[in-house]
């Protein structure tokens, strides 16, 4: 429980005061308790107005990240589909990093980048791509490389000369930082640039960034990290479903320009089924997720692009409402997701997460819309028209997988 002490100032130690300060605060207990940022002078970026698409390297490559492999995913993104679909960003997480310089800039690790930063920036621009790069708020990434604790400014500085357009900024050795002071400091420096860069607060949801970032950054880290996984935790990872349940309840805290991230995605990384792959692409679109590739999207099978590349479902996470789905209905393991859109319409996601086949009905009350009124309906996975739909809509879902219907007038 937070308590609060403040102090306001008097006239005359006001006036002693080079600043102005209002009140002095006194804080007893962790700063991470914090209540959301008042502070009006902090403006948001304007950036990621629908959730961000890209690709990272960590899920499929983790430190061994080069540049061979980011050239070859900015050749494979700008000619299979996925630029066209929307996907814009190419993230290189952890490990990109050499030493500080002797005035403290950060240098590229040059034995796995020998073209340097700056080329690699100019390489993915020239494909019609955006550049993304990845830091740590405290001392150490969690890779061990330098942190950008106490270089804020310089880091983001030196990212603006290569031409970044994207920061993941991550969480590992920062001691007692107090968290929203970490994220607004570096928001601040890449603000300084006048360079737009979209921020990715990395912090795992620790000290509930819904609170505080939406002036801070675009998105944020709900949980910790994901693994390639059906459900549980494992380790410091959890399963896909298992994301789901912790991300799922923070849906009234997304809207344009700051999201809840539930993690990139694991969709073509081998450890689910296609069923399940298409649960997980389908319910991170439901949840108005970024949708940041994870997999090799160089070397990818026919089943995995079509997963990646299913418009329709990318159409949903990408709605200009910006509204994150949500269950409004569960009966052991069968659940009922709907996500309302600009149109007015709904889409409907039926999501069996047993072990044997399930037909799970949605009647329209469930999903907000009175009985008397009939939609058209379209399956986004077959693609099929349903025609107008009335009272209820009801299918046969196999076990860990989903039926997504697009409900409109
Ligand atoms: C943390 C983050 C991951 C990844 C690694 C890199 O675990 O949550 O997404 O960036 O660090 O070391």
């Amino acid at each position: 429980m937070l308590r609060r002490v403040i102090r306001p100032l008097t006239a005359a130690a006001l006036m002693l005061q080079a600043a102005p300060v209002l009140a002095q605060e006194v804080l007893d207990t962790d700063p991470n308790t914090l209540a959301p940022s008042k502070d009006p002078k902090r403006t948001a970026n304007g950036l990621a107005q629908t959730p961000p698409m890209g690709w990272n390297s960590w899920n499929k490559f983790a430190c061994n990240v080069n540049e061979a492999v980011i050239r070859k995913t900015a050749d494979a993104m700008a000619s299979n589909g996925m630029k066209a679909a929307g996907y814009e960003y190419i993230v290189i997480d952890d490990c990109w990093h050499g030493t500080r310089d002797a005035n403290g800039f950060i240098t590229e690790d040059r034995t796995r980048f020998p073209g340097g930063m700056k080329a690699l920036g100019d390489y993915i621009h020239a494909k019609g791509l955006k550049f993304g790069i990845y830091s740590d708020a405290g001392t150490k990434t969690c890779g061990g490389r330098p942190g950008s604790q106490g270089h804020e400014y310089q880091d983001a500085l030196q990212y603006a000369r290569w031409g970044v357009d994207y920061l993941k900024y991550d969480w590992c050795s920062t001691g007692v930082r107090n968290a929203e002071e970490a994220y607004a400091t570096m928001a601040d420096a890449l603000r300084a640039t006048e360079r737009p860069i979209l921020f990715s607060l990395c912090e795992w949801g620790n000290s509930r960034p819904w609170l505080w970032g939406a002036k801070i950054g675009n998105m944020w880290r709900t949980t910790g990290d994901i693994t390639d996984k059906w459900e549980g935790k494992h380790g410091y990872s959890w399963g896909v479903a298992s994301i789901v349940d912790l991300n799922e309840p923070l849906w009234p805290f997304a809207a344009p320009g700051h999201w809840n991230d539930p993690d990139m995605l694991e969709v073509g990384n081998g450890g689910l089924s296609d069923t399940e792959y298409r649960a997980h692409f389908s319910l991170w679109a439901m949840m108005a997720a970024p949708l940041i590739a994870g997999n090799d999207v160089a070397g990818m099978s026919a089943a995995t692009r079509d997963i990646l590349l299913n418009k329709d479902v990318i159409a949903v996470d990408q709605d200009s409402l910006g509204a994150q789905g949500h269950r409004v209905a569960r009966d052991g393991k069968q659940e009922i997701w709907v996500k309302p859109m600009a149109d007015g319409g709904r889409t409907l996601l039926l999501w069996n997460r047993g072990e044997a086949p399930a037909r799970i009905v949605a009647d329209w009350p469930k999903l907000g819309l009175p009985t008397g009124i009939s939609l058209h309906g379209r399956n986004l996975w077959t693609h099929k028209d349903l025609g107008r739909l009335s009272k209820s809509y009801g299918a046969e879902v196999a076990p860990h997988g989903v039926v997504m219907i697009r409900l409109f007038s």
